[in-house]
């Protein structure tokens, strides 16, 4: 594979061990990466930085990709999400998370194969919020043409190019008569126009929950703005082990970052027992998109090495507690280094 340089940046709680781990399988796999650390986060705070400092900003532009450790937000008070905040100044407005059931991971379910695309700059979490007076609110929920239609464009053709055949829209457009109507009516409009060979559904959100959890089975790729795509993601994870094994990517038009879909879990940081597979899975979709934008085979086959690897191991029972295994996680890291093969 060709050498590249790749921002990594380790976020906070459990960010730091399983980067360390996954820089570890990715050197061990032969990935050529020379990584580019920056912090952000509470990280960055503690070195009296902005919690997403503008060079960290910077650096990622500047090398169009950073595999990124999860960061910690005050809840209810202080500053504003880093991971949000790095979204919308990058415009990484697709988010995709695959969601899959896992030889050796036990679950209620065995045939999870769910792609969730999730519209990342806007909706509620535009951050746009103010104290009319005191006890009284407003958050405001933000949708555009523009965004509603680039994330239904990216869905849809994200699913054309992998083969697959149905795309359903999660919304609550019954209620959100104009914010999510608008989302759903974009999504119609580019189906009927430029994907009509693909099945279109929608589905109104608490119906569509209620059907996931009945039988994941009926959904290929979901598509939804923000919020929803947040909290469907944990629930997709839900079905397939939980936060440890679900990767995810922010992909914009001219920068990807790739982070796992768990956050900083404060309750578990510093103990050794993080589970590096979602990262892990996330830096191997980090692999296959240079070697797509880079026309590099190599590279893919790095990527391929790793997953093979990390699959005989979960299959053979090496695991990290939180699905049902023992391992910490340097030891998994070993475990999946000792099934690499060549
Ligand atoms: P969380 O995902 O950090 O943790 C939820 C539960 O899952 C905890 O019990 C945790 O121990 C477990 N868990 C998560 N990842 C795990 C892993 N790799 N291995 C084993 N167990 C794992 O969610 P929580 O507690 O709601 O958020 C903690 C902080 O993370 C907050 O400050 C939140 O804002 C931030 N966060 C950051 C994200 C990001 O940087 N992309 C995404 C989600 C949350």
């Amino acid at each position: 594979m060709n050498e590249y340089r790749v921002v990594m940046v380790p976020g906070d709680g459990i960010g730091p061990e399983v980067s360390a781990a996954v820089q570890r399988i990715l050197e061990a796999a032969g990935a050529r990466i020379a990584w580019v650390e920056r912090p952000a986060g509470l990280a960055a705070v503690e070195k009296g930085l902005e919690p997403l400092p503008e060079e960290t900003v910077a650096t990622i532009r500047e090398h169009s990709v950073a595999l990124k450790g999860p960061c910690t937000t005050p809840v209810g008070e202080g500053f504003t999400s880093v991971n949000v905040g790095l979204r919308q100044a990058l415009n990484l407005y697709a988010a995709v998370r695959p969601v899959r059931s896992l030889d050796g991971v036990e679950t209620r379910y065995r045939d999870v194969d769910i792609v969730i695309v999730r519209e990342n700059t806007e909706g509620l979490y535009s951050g746009i919020e103010n104290e009319i007076t005191e006890g009284v609110v407003t958050s405001l929920k933000v949708a555009t043409e523009k965004a509603s239609t680039r994330i239904a464009e990216w869905a849809f053709r994200y699913s054309k190019d992998r083969g697959l055949k149905k795309v359903t829209v999660f919304h609550k457009a019954n209620i959100m008569k104009l914010s999510d109507g608008l989302f759903i009516r974009c999504a119609r409009a580019v189906h009927e126009a430029r994907f009509p060979e693909l099945e279109y559904q929608e589905v109104i959100i608490d119906a569509g929950c209620m059907r996931l959890v009945q039988d994941p089975s009926q959904f290929q790729v979901l598509l939804l703005e923000n919020l929803y795509g947040d909290v469907v993601s944990d629930l997709c994870a839900g079905l397939v082990g939980g936060l440890g094994v679900v990767p995810g990517a922010n992909i914009g038009d001219s920068c990807a970052v790739f982070e796992a879909v768990h956050g900083s879990a404060p309750d578990i940081a510093g103990q050794g027992k993080a589970n590096p597979l979602a990262l892990l899975m996330s830096a191997v979709m980090m692999l296959n998109h240079l070697a797509t934008t880079h026309g590099d085979e190599g590279c893919g086959q790095v990527g391929t090495r790793i997953k093979a690897a990390y699959n005989e191991a979960l299959a053979q029972g090496q695991k990290t507690r939180d699905i049902g295994g023992s391992l910490g996680t340097e030891e998994f890291a070993t475990a999946v280094i000792d099934r690499l093969d060549g």
